[in-house]
């Protein structure tokens, strides 16, 4: 008998979406509300049926507001548990709140509302992390480091070009969450458990109330469509990895190896037993929980895969993973906006790291080029120039003319104006590093940033 209790007591606790749905209340209640303004507008309830109700829902709203709100356990979904807690204070009038309208639309309709608040919150916290990398990259202009390719030493760059590139990242970041703002700015409200609904709605009028664009075209694909969340999972999942990715750079600069940058004690930990250590946990933290934001998108994809039109109880499995997934993508991107901020480049290291001469050995080819030489042949001669130099144990720049002109006669006394500051003044196209490029493009980034804050 008891363990009969205990499993129908689960069973209950199984289907139950409660405990995180109920997180959609304000947007389940302004569905609610318009529903009912929009049946008394029809003549399907009294107005003055739609006015107790609507009292009713302003005082659940808050109740849930201040957290007064009697939560059941045995309620299995936010929408149950508002609709009896408008009967118990309203009766049976409050049973005409659910009139033309099923839970598979409201829910559908619930999530969506969510989804475009939340893109908009997350496209202003991308813009904070976005400022920020171009303070930290104009506070530190005039510094250079090496450009890596496969981690090695490849060609000079300055760090404010660095930091721009992550800049543009962000920037398609955010055009990817407004795009999944606007593509959940659609309004399935009306489409009834799958079919339609048989009295005369008002759409249209439900559709402005609560500040949707337009109105969905099939009923079935309405209440099964959840393509919007895949849509801000992808560019959620897109984000973190360039967050990702930038926390792998900032763990890699703060160690001793590079010590290209420090970052701001608040962003770092010490160590439970190395006293002389500073780990960049936030970075670490940031970079680990993308593995869990990828996860949430199969998760999702895995879910819907295979669904027979159209609601199916599997689609309550949606919320988690996106609920969890905003917080996340909040927290890292706050958390980052500061930590960027808190950045000091070491300019001792920069400097030593970026007068390493082989980093101009693509310049060396380049001025054998500017001499006739065909690039590849250029290529394979510096090639030989730099074999030399280490078995030499010498720095490119250590080389004498004469030296130089043993791997090709073209070598002239000019050779030595290919410096750091040359070579990347030399790299002026558009894109490129060259300073005063960087600097335009410091500035046009500003404006791209203005002009997206609007
Ligand atoms: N809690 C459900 C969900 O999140 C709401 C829709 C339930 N509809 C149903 N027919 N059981 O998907």
């Amino acid at each position: 008998m008891g363990s009969m209790i205990s499993n129908q007591h689960s069973a209950k606790l199984f289907v139950a979406s409660l405990p995180f749905d109920r997180r959609l209340y304000r947007q389940d209640i302004a569905c609610s509300v318009a529903h009912v303004r929009m049946l008394a507008r029809q003549g399907i309830i009294t107005d003055k049926e739609a006015e107790l109700i609507v009292m009713g829902l302003g005082a659940i709203r808050e109740e849930l507001d201040k957290g007064t709100f009697p939560f059941r356990p045995e309620m299995e979904d936010i929408h149950m548990a508002i609709e009896a807690r408008l009967t118990e204070r309203l009766g049976p009038v409050a049973g005409k709140l659910h009139t033309g309208r099923s839970r598979n639309d409201l829910v559908a309709t619930d999530t969506r509302l969510y989804v475009k608040d939340a893109a908009t919150q997350t496209v202003t916290a991308i813009h904070d992390l976005q400022s920020a990398l171009l303070d930290v990259a104009q506070a530190n202009l005039d510094v250079a480091i090496p450009g890596y390719t496969h981690l090695q030493r490849a060609q000079p760059v300055l760090f404010a070009h660095h930091m721009l590139a992550y800049f543009e990242m962000l920037h398609r970041d955010c055009a990817r969450f407004r795009a999944a703002g606007a593509e959940a700015d659609v309004m399935p409200l009306g489409s009834g458990a799958l079919a339609g609904v048989t009295y005369p709605l008002d759409r249209e009028f439900l559709a402005q109330e609560l500040g949707f664009s337009r109105i969905s075209d099939n009923s079935l694909d309405a209440v099964s469509d959840r393509d919007f969340l895949v849509s801000y999972l992808a560019a959620a999942a897109t984000c973190m990895m360039h967050l990702s990715r930038l926390s792998e750079e900032l763990v890699l600069w703060s160690s001793a190896e590079f010590a290209f940058i420090s970052l701001g004690e608040e962003y770092t930990t010490g160590s439970s037993i190395m006293p002389q250590k500073r780990n960049p946990d936030m970075a670490e933290l940031a970079r680990g929980k993308t593995g869990r934001v990828y996860g949430h998108l199969m998760g999702l994809l895995a879910t819907m895969k295979g669904l027979p039109l159209a609601y199916n109880r599997d689609m309550q499995e949606d919320k988690e993973g996106v609920f969890d997934t905003v917080d996340t993508l909040q927290a890292t991107l706050g958390v980052f906006s500061g930590m960027v901020r808190s950045i000091r480049v070491n300019r001792e290291a920069t400097a030593r790291a970026a007068a390493d001469s082989m980093l101009l050995a693509t310049d060396v080819a380049d001025y054998l080029v500017g001499k006739g030489l065909p690039f590849r042949q250029a290529h394979g001669v510096v090639a030989q120039v730099v074999r030399h130099a280490q078995s030499q144990g010498k720095a490119l720049n250590e080389l004498s003319v004469e030296e130089l002109q043993r791997f090709s006669t073209l070598f002239a006394p000019d050779v030595t104006t290919i410096t750091l500051e040359a070579a990347l003044a030399a790299r002026r196209g558009h894109g490129g590093t060259a300073p005063r490029r960087v600097r335009e493009a410091l500035a046009e980034a500003r404006k791209r940033l203005e002009a997206c804050r609007g």
